[in-house]
């Protein structure tokens, strides 16, 4: 057996982890290991092949980012392609891509990968990619399994931060509003906000209404509390209003935290502050729990090999990993339900959600 090992999409922290099990359960049963560069660039000539063997992955459950670099723009099946006159076009390389796979021997993929790069998968795999999916992502929002791995660092990290601007919030008697990454999905925020002890969090399944907001800073001010954090997801959005996007091409979201602290400081005379966290979230080494979940997906991906049960994705359904249909986890991504006991403690402790 050959194996392809790819990571694609944003890098999270616990790639190099699952790509370190992989390996080296593949190995331990006389399998080789073959590293995809760049997303799927090796496949499509855009970057070398990277055998993979037990040098290779060594020391490196620890280390954030992928050995094998990422790339969020390398679609296959929608590769971008500038014309003479400039313009762009979007070509279909999957065949390209097949043909490369099968003459360079290889007999699985494992695709280590969010929403965007599972979806991917899928399609090749209907097409004849022998593919199995490991799910990664900081904003924990893909359907089918409990968490992806990254999403603990990465609130880790947001909390972190958090407890670090309360005291300069105090100090200076201001309101922080701290935005957190997790695109579409309010995961991030509610869980550092909660740990971090945050007066107002704003999630995307959430919409908020600014007065609620100020209500809250004018009712703590009241209390004697001259400060407050706010912790806004950057999918979050203003009742009846829409995201915040800094490069709406690309739909990369972004500028929500300026605009919330903008208006609190204009409607409640309040000093504020914002900060945007970007990708610290997904730096730095992974967590504990990161590093056993990634360990764990990476050598149950190359057990469903074994078993031959390509479409599939590994998933953490407590105590298990088990096998989940990427197409099943795809059908409904993760939101935060409302009627999650997160959402209740939130509220049981006070914080307010702008609604
Ligand atoms: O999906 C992971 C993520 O970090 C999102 O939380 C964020 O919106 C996006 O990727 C940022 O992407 P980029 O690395 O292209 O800026």
């Amino acid at each position: 057996m050959r194996i392809a090992i790819s990571t694609g999409g944003g890098d999270a922290p616990g790639l190099n982890a699952v790509i370190r099990a992989v390996v080296l359960s593949a190995v331990h049963r006389g399998w080789e290991c073959i590293g995809i560069r760049r997303g799927f660039g090796s496949l499509l000539g855009e970057a070398e092949l990277m055998p993979l063997g037990p040098n290779e992955v060594r020391g490196i459950t620890h280390l954030g980012g992928t050995i094998l670099g990422t790339s969020n723009r390398g679609n296959p099946l929608k590769w971008r392609v500038q014309r003479p006159d400039g313009s762009w076009e979007e070509r279909d390389r999957s065949q390209e891509l097949l043909d490369s796979f099968r003459a360079n021997r290889l007999d699985a993929l494992v695709a280590i990968g969010g929403d965007g790069t599972l979806g991917i998968v899928l399609e090749l795999w209907k097409k004849g990619l022998p593919v199995v999916g490991v799910p990664k992502t900081i904003d924990n929002d893909v359907g089918g399994t409990v968490t992806t791995f990254g999403f603990d660092t990465a609130v880790s990290t947001a909390t972190d931060a958090i407890d670090k601007l309360h005291s300069t919030a105090e100090s200076h008697e201001r309101v922080m509003v701290v935005e957190v990454m997790g695109r579409y999905a309010g995961f991030i925020a509610l869980s550092s906000g909660i740990a971090g002890s945050a007066d107002v969090i704003l999630i995307p399944e959430i919409p908020f209404d600014i007065d609620k907001v100020c209500d809250k800073i004018r009712r703590r001010e009241a209390e004697g509390r001259h400060f407050s954090m706010v912790v806004v997801a950057e999918g979050a959005a203003p009742k009846g209003g829409t995201v915040s996007l800094i490069d709406p091409a690309h739909e990369r979201l972004g500028g929500i935290a300026e605009r919330v602290a903008h208006a609190i400081e204009q409607m409640t005379g309040k000093e504020s502050r914002s900060l945007v966290l970007g990708h610290l979230q997904r730096g730095g080494g992974p967590t504990t729990f990161d590093r056993m979940l990634a360990l764990r997906f990476g050598a149950a991906a190359v057990r469903l090999v074994g078993e031959r049960q390509f479409g599939m994705m590994v998933a953490l359904q407590p105590p298990n990993i088990v096998p989940v249909a990427i197409a099943e986890a795809l059908a409904a991504p993760r939101r935060v339900r409302l009627d999650s006991d997160s959402i209740a403690t939130a509220r049981d402790l006070g914080i307010s959600f702008g609604d």
